[in-house]
């Protein structure tokens, strides 16, 4: 409960007003990168980082924002607010305010304190637990409540057309729905998923490079360029609507007429989402290998025909798989920096990332931080819970 007495606390100084605490995690992606815009398989978790946001009403018909990391604030009339961006930290949760009302829920003025613990820029998803924490708190106001597929595509609505970046579906979903001790594979198209344990015997290590990666800005949005020319192509000849029903031997069939890169990045997302399938067995099966095995040719192929790593992530993995007690290791979130995901034996979580840490050191300069992640509770869940349930 430390965290939400400590936004709670922060609100009532600023404002001088007790508000409602409404909290969201970031995540972390086990597998499955870059299929979520066409429609393809993702398995994420909720980590145990996360943003919290404090409301309390206001009687006239503004809306304001504080953000603790930011120390700023950001106040304007909702009635005449329009889809201008800023560029900066508080055009997410206008953007939810913005999706939101043209959705259709009618949202008074209101004073709104952000604060967390989520790493910026580290591929955790920062933002979507941002969104989804803001709009949650704005429901609340609102005295509305929304189910998790609705409360998901409202969010990734307001990063797309608001924020302007071009993300898919897991982050927003995964913020939203995840559940305790459960690692979630989604299926990007249909919104349908299955909730997965992981084996006992192993633990989730995330380990941060420190070097940014952002999602709004860069090559994300030319990744997904170059993946929509692809998938425009298959889409004509073979008549695919969607990257996520077409084969390798479908895409070596067009590969005459699409660029070499485009051809790469959905060789990379074709293959990747069969790689999903595997680490769904392997994790009903118990074959902690087999996973490991399939994350270690996920980062490969991030790597090689994505793209979209770079030289500290790949040292990161590389020390990782030196490792005998990790079983695998790999690139995690939108690329180009951000963190890596590895799946490491659970009496030998500590030595692991002492040796990790000490390792990429030496080899980059640079210090990671690393934790140790067990899957936590989305928003939904932290919400019907009354509130922010303590981490242990
Ligand atoms: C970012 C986006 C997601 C997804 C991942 C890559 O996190 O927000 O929608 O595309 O990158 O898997």
């Amino acid at each position: 409960m430390r965290e939400k007495e400590q936004a709670l606390q922060l609100h009532l100084q600023r404002f001088g007003e007790v508000g409602r605490a409404f909290a969201a995690p970031a995540r972390v992606n086990l597998i499955g990168e870059h299929t979520d815009y066409t429609g393809g398989l993702v398995m994420p978790m909720a980590i145990g980082f996360r943003t919290v946001a404090v409301l309390s009403p206001r009687v006239d018909n503004r809306a304001v924002f504080y953000s603790a990391s930011f120390d700023e604030e950001v106040s304007f009339e909702i009635a005449s607010m329009g889809l201008t961006p800023e560029g900066r930290w508080s055009d997410y949760p206008a953007g939810v305010l913005w999706s939101l009302r043209q959705e259709g829920v009618e949202i008074g003025g209101f004073n709104m304190s952000l604060m967390g613990d989520v790493p910026l820029g580290a591929g955790l998803s920062s933002s979507a637990s941002l969104e989804v924490a803001a709009a949650m708190a704005l429901l609340g106001h609102a005295k509305e409540a929304l189910p998790l597929k609705k409360l998901a595509t409202l969010c990734r609505r307001a990063e797309n057309e608001y924020v302007g970046a071009k993300s898919g579906i897991m982050d927003q979903f995964v913020v939203g729905g995840a559940i305790a001790n459960r690692a979630m594979l989604l299926d990007c198209r249909s919104l349908e998923f299955e909730l997965l344990p992981l084996p006992a015997e192993v633990r989730v290590v995330i380990c941060n490079s420190m070097v940014k990666h952002a999602v709004s800005t860069g090559v994300y949005g030319d990744r997904r360029d170059e993946v929509e020319a692809g998938q425009a192509v298959l889409r004509e000849r073979l008549g695919f609507e969607l990257l996520r029903d077409a084969t390798l031997a479908d895409l070596e069939a067009c590969r005459a007429e699409m660029s070499a890169a485009s051809f790469l990045r959905c060789r990379h997302i074709i293959a990747e989402n069969g790689r999903v399938k595997v680490a769904r067995e392997a994790l009903l099966q118990g074959e902690v290998k087999r996973f490991g095995d399939v994350m270690v040719e996920a980062h490969a192929s991030m790597r090689d025909d994505f793209a979209a790593s770079c030289v500290e992530i790949d040292a990161l993995v590389e020390i990782a798989m030196q490792q005998e007690d990790c079983f695998g290791a790999r690139i995690t979130g939108g690329g180009f920096g951000g963190c890596t995901v590895n799946l490491v034996r659970a009496e030998a979580a500590e030595g692991f990332v002492a040796v990790l840490r000490k390792a990429y050191q030496e080899k980059t300069g640079m210090i990671a931080e690393c934790v140790v992640s067990a899957p936590t509770d989305g928003a939904l869940a932290l919400a019907e819970q009354g509130g922010v349930r303590s981490i242990q």
